[in-house]
């Protein structure tokens, strides 16, 4: 039998809106060749990301009746805190409205000014409330991460040398925590291993230093390791997830992604004092401790949630899913990042089109191109995701210049990896013809947003 088929049926179905090539030309114009700027009302397949765009299931659906809407001390989130703690396992819980709110509460909690956050790599949101808060960040995630044709199973590891060169070079009393993510988002949704998070941990237990996990996709991480780190093949996830968190003090989360609910997030940690701060601070941002920016029916779907997707078999699948729509594009010789990561597909621009330069936005251009082909929504992941340099103002230049095919959880059929592959496929026949992009309105903050291009 295949070994990613889906261990779930549909019963509920969307119907999907197809667009004439006319409308999508406009479409796209009036959206200023920024995807995120499309209506969603003119995008047929949509994997801009997986975040808060799953499916929920019935035993979910039935949970968001047991909302207890209560301002304090609802119902769910003690059902909530309970669940995190049992497959995760740290002892405090701060809700949050999604994974931001909850970079913000971490960040503002634990970071001065002139301290430094080491990380794996960054997520645009977290590196954003780092700098925020005053911290410098520091890239300590190996190099192979870097190069998308490095086969390394564990892709998103920290290198140990950097992090230990940063810990002489600032001291450890000006590094608040070590962050780090499992999976890598921007490295291509690629795992770290085992082996990896318990050095970081000797090591900065060593100087005192806490760590903080993004476990936003830690359970595609615990599928990882199940499949390639020695000693966890027979483990079942739960399991494996229950260790790796074990090796640090706590973590934020985005809800919308492994929890597989359409909104939420939370801080958790085994720390007191942060946990009291957090807790304060929450009721300035989000709202009272107890629902942190979520409905009670939210906390109910998110509890339901992360026990179902820490099934063994749905998250074969749902990687599987990922892994075949990787073995599609791989066939005709497109180029994208290697090993196929957790959540999407990485298609590398840089090597999709040779001829543009990168100030010529080769992802943001894919991005619009698929889109113009087929009303498949993508997400620029390179340099106008990467921003400028919160100091000298100068653009970051990411080795990595992508386009992002990511794939929601129990959303779409494998007709539908068909129809996306067939489409990149396209893009790529006429990958010649293509000319780039200008920005023409670039946002303060976060700018691959809100940014506007025109064509050259
Ligand atoms: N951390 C990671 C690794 C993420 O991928 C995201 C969101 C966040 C934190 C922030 O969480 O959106 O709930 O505030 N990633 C989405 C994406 C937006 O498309 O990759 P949030």
């Amino acid at each position: 039998r295949r070994s990613w088929a889906e261990p779930y049926r549909i019963k509920m179905v969307e119907p999907l809106h197809m667009t004439t090539r006319e409308e999508r030309e406009q479409a796209l114009a009036e959206a200023g060749f920024n995807t995120f700027l499309l209506r969603s009302r003119d995008v047929y397949i949509d994997l801009l990301t997986d975040s808060g765009t799953n499916a929920m299931s019935d035993r979910q659906w039935a949970g968001i009746m047991l909302g207890d809407e209560a301002y304090a001390g609802s119902e769910n989130f003690y059902r909530l805190e309970e669940t995190v703690r049992e497959c995760y396992g740290w002892k405090y819980l701060v809700p949050t409205h999604q994974g931001r709110g909850a970079e913000n509460l971490l960040s503002q909690s634990l970071i001065t000014p002139g301290s430094h956050v080491p990380g794996n790599m960054y997520f645009t949101t977290t590196r954003f409330h780092q700098e925020h808060a005053g911290a410098t960040f520091h890239d300590v995630i190996i190099d192979e991460a870097h190069d998308s044709h490095s086969l390394h199973p564990f892709k998103g590891n920290v290198d140990i040398d950097k992090l230990a060169a940063l810990i002489d070079e600032v001291g450890a009393d000006r590094i608040p925590y070590v962050c780090v993510a499992a999976t890598v988002n921007m490295a291509g949704g690629q795992p770290i291993s085992m082996a990896n998070l318990r050095a970081v941990r000797e090591l900065t237990s060593r100087h005192g230093i806490p760590i903080y996990l993004d476990a936003t996709r830690a359970m595609e991480n615990a599928l990882f390791i199940q499949e390639r780190e020695e000693g966890y093949a027979g483990e079942p996830i739960t399991d494996i997830l229950r260790e790796f968190c074990s090796y640090s003090d706590g973590a934020t989360m985005s809800g919308k992604k492994d929890p597989l609910v359409n909104i939420g997030g939370w801080l958790s940690t085994n720390d007191r004092d942060l946990y009291e701060e957090a807790r304060n601070l929450v009721v300035v941002y989000e709202g009272l401790h107890t629902y942190g920016g979520m409905a009670g029916r939210d906390m109910e779907a998110m509890a339901i949630g992360i026990r179902e997707a820490l099934d063994d078999d749905y998250m074969k699948s749902r990687v599987g899913q990922v892994r075949y729509l990787g073995m599609l594009l791989e066939q005709w010789g497109i180029p994208f990042v290697k090993p196929v990561g957790g959540h999407a597909i990485f298609l590398d621009a840089r090597d999709f089109y040779p001829h543009l330069d990168q100030d010529q936005y080769p992802a943001q251009t894919l991005a619009a191109e698929l889109y113009l082909e087929s009303g498949i929504r993508s997400m620029e992941r390179g340099i106008v995701s990467a921003g400028r340099d919160a100091v000298t103002g100068e653009n970051h230049r990411p080795k990595l210049e992508l386009t992002r095919l990511t794939i929601p959880r129990r959303v779409y059929t494998q007709a539908h990896m068909d129809v996306v592959a067939e489409s990149v496929k396209a893009c790529f026949d006429h990958r010649d013809s293509v000319r780039g992009l200008k920005m023409v309105y670039e946002p303060r903050y976060l700018r691959f947003f809100q940014a506007r291009f025109e064509p050259l």
